[in-house]
């Protein structure tokens, strides 16, 4: 039986974070929700169309609600690591978008503080719960994929126009997409890895963070397991606007996300050795359409699986340019509601969350150091 508790949350910054207002407006276990912008018209926009009464115009207003349970952080990258610790001081379950934080001390001190508060942390990235990747993870459950060889993903993006904070940001830090479907994947974290940046970037871009790389290329060693992972991260000067992907090779199957925004997946079978006739063995190649997972939400959210929440007149450019993220918006929250209410910790809890943005700001290390070998510092 499902638990009937109920929680009151709040939705702190509605660019990207509006999609997720009438998720938590229509989920069972949620009895209120909050929305909070500090721009006022923002706030008008979003609290108008969904009929939402309670509004704040800060976080603090927030955090001094004792009848608020949990707050999930929509805000700009540079604001993550100082909110998710106020949210967590507050006492409150937080849920934040990617990335966690951007250095490893940040890392550590959300680790630190989620075990202080004993309340919920998740990071709430979108990549490992999209249709593909949850398709993927059924392959390798049912050994259609057999043992994984080695893992590779991508995360293309064109960040030109988008607001200051996001000019020349070291592609890694920001790594998340491209990286955690392979760690999900193959349930480990990163030991190790070497990281080249590639490219050439105008100086302007280069200023803000005296990052000098359009794109940074990274290989891992997986810890427990003899496999390495490959990922690719671009933000600039690429004639790519948008494309996640990650590709699962294995000794069976070959999992290959497509080239082209919605195009579908291809699965590679090979002919077993018992029957290979000659020289090198013969694959198929299909293409699969991934299903979308709505049956394991509460059914007042599984149509948003499919659907955008922004009419045509209002497009958010993540949700066009990320195709909606695979349908992962409705997981992403029924996961964060439904740890809290089964008091239980999140599938991307704060230690999980860690390893995965800690190789990316790993491999921008090694980047800075001319491709040197870095060691993944631990969070458990
Ligand atoms: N696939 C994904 O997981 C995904 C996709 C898109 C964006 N994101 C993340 O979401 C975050 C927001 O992205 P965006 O494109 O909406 O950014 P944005 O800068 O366009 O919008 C952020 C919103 O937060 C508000 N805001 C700023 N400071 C605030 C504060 N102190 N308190 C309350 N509200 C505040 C702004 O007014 C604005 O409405 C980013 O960190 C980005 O990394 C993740």
């Amino acid at each position: 039986m499902p638990s009937e508790k109920k929680i009151h949350v709040a939705l702190v910054g509605l660019g990207f974070g509006a999609e997720f207002i009438p998720i938590y407006l229509h989920h069972p276990n949620v009895s209120a929700l909050t929305i909070c912008d500090i721009d006022p018209d923002v706030l008008a926009q979003w609290g108008g169309k969904y009929e939402v009464e309670r509004r704040a115009d800060s976080l603090d207003e927030i955090l001094g609600a004792d009848d608020i349970d949990a707050v999930h952080l929509v805000t700009p990258l540079a604001l993550h690591v100082e909110q998710t610790l106020a949210v967590l001081e507050a006492g409150k379950h937080c849920a934040c978008t990617v990335p966690m934080a951007m250095s490893i001390e940040d890392l550590k001190a959300i680790v630190a503080a989620q075990r202080r508060s004993q309340k919920n942390y998740m990071m709430m990235e979108t990549s490992v719960y999209s249709r593909e990747f949850l398709f993927a993870r059924q392959l390798v459950e049912e050994g259609v994929i057999g043992k994984i060889q080695f893992l590779r993903g991508a995360h293309y993006q064109d960040d030109e126009g988008w607001p200051d904070y996001w000019k020349g940001l070291p592609p890694f830090w920001y790594g998340t997409h491209a990286i955690s479907p392979l760690l999900a994947i193959a349930e480990t974290r990163a030991e190790k890895v070497h990281c080249f940046g590639t490219g050439t970037m105008r100086e302007e871009l280069v200023r803000q963070y005296g990052n000098p790389y359009p794109m940074e290329t990274a290989i891992f060693k997986l810890e427990g397991a003899d496999v390495a992972a490959e990922a690719t991260r671009s933000l600039f000067h690429l004639a790519r606007e948008y494309q996640e992907s990650f590709n699962v090779y294995g000794e069976k199957g070959v999992y290959e996300w497509a080239q082209v925004g919605g195009e579908r997946p291809v699965l590679f079978t090979i002919t077993p050795l018992e029957e290979m006739k000659w020289r090198g063995r013969p694959t198929t190649a299909k293409r699969l359409e991934p299903p979308d997972y709505a049956d394991r939400l509460p059914e007042p959210i599984r149509r948003f699986t499919r659907r955008g929440v922004y009419d045509e007149s209002t497009p958010h450019l993540s949700f066009l340019q990320g195709g909606g993220h695979g349908g992962s918006h409705p997981h992403l929250v029924n996961e964060f509601v439904r740890s809290i209410v089964e008091e239980r910790a999140p599938y991307i809890d704060a230690v999980t969350a860690a390893n995965w943005v800690a190789a990316g700001v790993c491999a921008h290390e090694s980047a800075v150091k001319g491709g040197e070998l870095v060691e993944v510092p631990r969070f458990d």
